[in-house]
């Protein structure tokens, strides 16, 4: 893109700000930034402008879930339906480590922090520990696509190749990388974060699939014969990956998606509810519930929407492509963002100054024909580690790991 094709085009969206440090740069910056404003997608710019338009929710009511005690039931066939589906190679899965971990402080990849405290526990260690564990029991390598983001992609890469994959088939582990979404300020202009760098920021955990597919992973699948994705966080130490219980009940059911869930533990606790909406499946994040659906009851004194998600799915394949480019609605995220000075340094600000663009998995739920919300016991497979201390942290996901017996 040449200048005059970027000044063009930043016209017509009244961005032309972007290139006032333009006449002060070198060659290779120059080239750096035209090249950026060639691929840096500006759509999200018209969601922000119209963010004030009411946000068209259907009605929204509890929804069931498959609870433990009829997961016990059917246990034994559900493990049967799944291990027959995983040993045929039916189902594949994603991590999705393209997040930053800025509320857990760190700048390199999550799944890279230790959490161990007399030996080396890697996040990612964790996880593939977990899915080498269903591996040996089926007998057969389970694909392993692996999102990340620009900003941590070659450092993932690394550090699993370092640590030979922990024991993976570097063979069935594929890295792909999710797509970055321009950062704004209060007012809806995009920030620099130097002379010669928009303020970029991952676009949420919602594009994994369309990413998927850009790399060529989804015609990977059909060469594969891959009909299922289990879509994990990278987060959750406890995370069971390729469950064979919860892919056979997603088959046994017939249900276009399952999503595991969890009671929530109080009306605040930080986490997606599943709830019908306009009586199909449909997830409201936290950040979003109002306060009467955050703390409604039923009438034995449980939450209303009281099942939460841990963001651990189980899609298929042929549905999501059914609906990958529909468009999926943006979120946004008040955030503080690095941004350039009128004399060419960068700020750090103390307060949020402006807004993140986000897509989120979740959405997807309502999408899609319909899904199965399917208890899981926290105390087993639920460890979120998300902040330093506190709720949710490294502190709480090491007393859950002792009670697994996983030592440290
Ligand atoms: C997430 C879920 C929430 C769920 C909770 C359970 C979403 C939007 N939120 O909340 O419903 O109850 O986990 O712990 O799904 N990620 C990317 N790219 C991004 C952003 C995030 O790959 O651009 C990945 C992260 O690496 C992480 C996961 O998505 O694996 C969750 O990200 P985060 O934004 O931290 O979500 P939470 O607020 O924790």
């Amino acid at each position: 893109m040449t200048y005059r094709e970027a000044y063009a085009r930043l016209s017509e969206i009244g961005e032309t700000q972007l290139l006032r440090f333009y006449d002060t740069l070198d060659e290779k910056d120059r080239a750096s930034l035209l090249d950026q404003i060639s691929r840096t997608d500006f759509s999200y710019l018209n969601a922000f402008h119209e963010r004030n338009r009411e946000t068209k929710r259907g009605a929204i009511t509890p929804i069931p879930a498959m609870t433990l005690s009829e997961i016990r039931k059917r246990r034994m066939d559900f493990r049967k339906t799944g291990f027959d589906a995983i040993r045929s190679g039916k189902l594949a899965a994603v991590l999705l480590a393209g997040g930053m971990g800025t509320r857990l402080g760190i700048t390199g990849p999550k799944g890279a922090f230790n959490i161990g405290i007399t030996r080396d526990v890697f996040i990612f260690q964790r996880l593939i520990e977990n899915l080498l564990r269903v591996v040996e029991a089926a007998n057969t390598w389970i694909h392993l696509f692996i999102m990340t983001s620009e900003r941590n992609d070659a450092e993932t890469r690394a550090f699993l190749a370092e640590h030979r994959y922990f024991g993976y088939d570097k063979d069935h582990i594929h890295f792909f990388t999710q797509s970055m979404a321009p950062a704004v300020d209060e007012n809806g202009h995009v920030l620099l974060e130097t002379p010669s760098r928009i303020a970029v920021s991952p676009n949420g955990n919602g594009g994994w699939f369309l990413s998927m597919a850009d790399a060529g992973y989804v015609d990977l699948l059909h060469t594969l014969g891959v009909t299922f994705l289990n879509v994990f966080a990278v987060d959750n130490v406890l995370q069971s990956i390729a469950d064979p219980t919860f892919l056979g009940a997603v088959i046994e059911t017939g249900s276009a998606c399952g999503s595991k869930v969890v009671r929530k533990a109080d009306p605040d606790e930080k986490v997606g509810v599943m709830c019908l909406e306009d009586g199909k499946p449909s997830v409201v994040e936290y950040i979003e519930m109002t306060d009467a659906m955050r703390t409604e009851r039923r009438a034995d004194g449980s939450l209303a929407y009281g099942f939460g998600v841990i963001l651990n799915y189980m899609f298929r394949v042929a549905d999501l492509e059914k609906v990958m480019h529909e468009q999926m609605p943006v979120h946004f995220a008040h955030k503080k963002i690095p941004y350039v000075g009128e004399d060419g340094q960068t700020i750090r600000p103390d307060m949020e100054n402006g807004w993140k663009f986000e897509y989120f998995i979740l959405d997807m739920v309502h999408e899609l024909p319909g899904c199965l919300p399917f208890e899981v016991e926290r105390e087993r497979e639920f460890a979120p580690v998300k902040n330093r201390e506190g709720t949710d942290s490294v502190e709480s996901a090491r007393k859950l790991l002792a009670l697994n017996g996983i030592a440290l």
